[in-house]
């Protein structure tokens, strides 16, 4: 198991003025429509199904349970969002999901069909009362689905910006499957995800209730040929990191020499680990761009670069885009074909540091 040793409070994470509401993307939406479609087609066959979901946010999967008229519950803490969430009809308990609200779940709705996740649990440091709480809502027959971004594709991609304070574990199959044995449970299936920059949706339920998957075994197969379960993989990426730090800088102090105005695109959680560790401050990317409400008006962390409205990102038109949202790049550079026809140019830095050219595929997006 990949994880952080130093935990913030979770209180000091998650509260009334979360800053991510996950409907931002267009393509996330796809994304958990497809979701929410597959978990409908596999796992709800029963009369009057019960699906929950936990880190519900602002409704992006559930809304789609809610609209085929599934019952269904959302267990999401962050009020906001939650709040969002509840004024679309989305059923929302604004809670943090553990072992005692797993309880009090079963003990007004009963048992679920299916417990879903995304992008969560990785949040979640107790672990073992989240699974504690499985076995207690979780009908016989019932599943845990839930994906998080992949450590393989962390490791293969240098992806070093999804380690920040909110992921408190880097999952793999061989953690994920020892976490769910421990609790008399199994993954039945595993599925690799292109968003986030690489993600893996896990199927897991009660020991010997379901016939496991061929895609489990042969996906623990692929982690012991790359490396997964050694020590010297995480050497040698750190190795990695640092040479990217280094390309990085000595790349953005190039155009900034060449009189190049460089700015961030999609002020990220991630994008505060590049720009501490590189030290990028306001002195090479000017400001940085973001959709968000919430986040416009603010400084970034650590190295305080404005976070301005996207419409300043138009009118002042910079002549370097630094892709903060490298994992939503298909949709953005989708958006962003005008600014590349008048000559405006992305820099990347997954899986290397280079500037997008128009006749290359950048393929590691969402
Ligand atoms: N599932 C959404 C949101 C991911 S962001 C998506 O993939 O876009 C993580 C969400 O999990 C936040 O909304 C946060 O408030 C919520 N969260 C954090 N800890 C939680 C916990 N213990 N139980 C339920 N939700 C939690
Ligand atoms: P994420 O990488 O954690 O999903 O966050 C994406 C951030 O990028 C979020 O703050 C919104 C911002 N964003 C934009 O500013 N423009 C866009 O087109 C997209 C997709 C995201």
């Amino acid at each position: 198991m990949v994880q952080l040793t130093e935990l913030v409070d979770p209180d000091k994470l998650f509260h009334d003025d979360y800053a991510y509401f996950s409907s931002i993307s267009t393509r996330m939406a796809e994304h958990f429509w497809q979701y929410a479609e597959w978990v409908r087609e596999k796992y709800t066959a029963a009369a009057d199904p019960l699906v929950i979901e936990v880190g519900s946010n602002d409704g992006i999967m559930l809304r789609n349970f809610a609209n085929a008229g599934v019952r269904h519950v959302g267990v999401e803490p962050s009020a906001n969002v939650a709040q969002a969430a509840r004024e679309q009809g989305i059923n929302t308990l604004c809670e943090f999901f553990n072992e005692q609200t797993a309880r009090q779940i079963c003990d007004e709705y009963g048992q679920a069909d299916a417990v879903l996740g995304a992008n969560v649990i990785c949040h979640i440091p107790d672990l073992h009362s989240i699974f504690a709480g499985l076995d207690v809502l979780l009908k016989p027959t019932g599943v845990f689905v839930f994906e998080e971004p992949y450590l393989g594709d962390i490791v293969e991609k240098t992806s070093y910006d999804q380690i920040y304070d909110e992921h408190v574990f880097y999952f793999s199959l061989h953690s994920v499957s020892a976490l769910a044995r421990r609790h008399g449970m199994e993954l039945i299936d595993v599925l690799p995800q292109s968003v986030h920059g690489g993600s893996m949706r896990y199927v897991i339920a009660r020991q010997g209730s379901h016939r496991p998957s061929a895609s489990v075994a042969e996906i623990l197969n692929r982690e012991i040929d790359k490396g997964l379960a050694e020590a010297a993989t995480f050497v040698r990426l750190s190795e990695r990191i640092n040479a990217s730090r280094d390309a990085l800088v000595n790349l953005l102090q190039e155009l900034r020499g060449q009189g190049k105005r460089v700015a961030g695109y999609g002020a990220t959680s991630k994008s505060t680990t590049v720009t501490n560790f590189c030290g990028i401050g306001p002195d090479l990317v000017e400001f940085i761009s973001d959709t968000t409400p919430g986040k416009q008006g603010k400084l970034s962390p650590g190295v305080h670069i404005p976070i301005v409205p996207y419409d300043h990102f138009t009118e002042s038109r910079p002549d370097v885009a630094l892709l903060f949202a490298w994992n939503h790049a298909s949709e953005i550079l989708a958006n962003e074909a005008a600014f590349r026809a008048g000559g405006g140019q992305f820099v990347v830095y997954v899986p290397e540091v280079r500037i997008l050219d128009d006749k290359t595929a950048y393929r590691h997006a969402g």
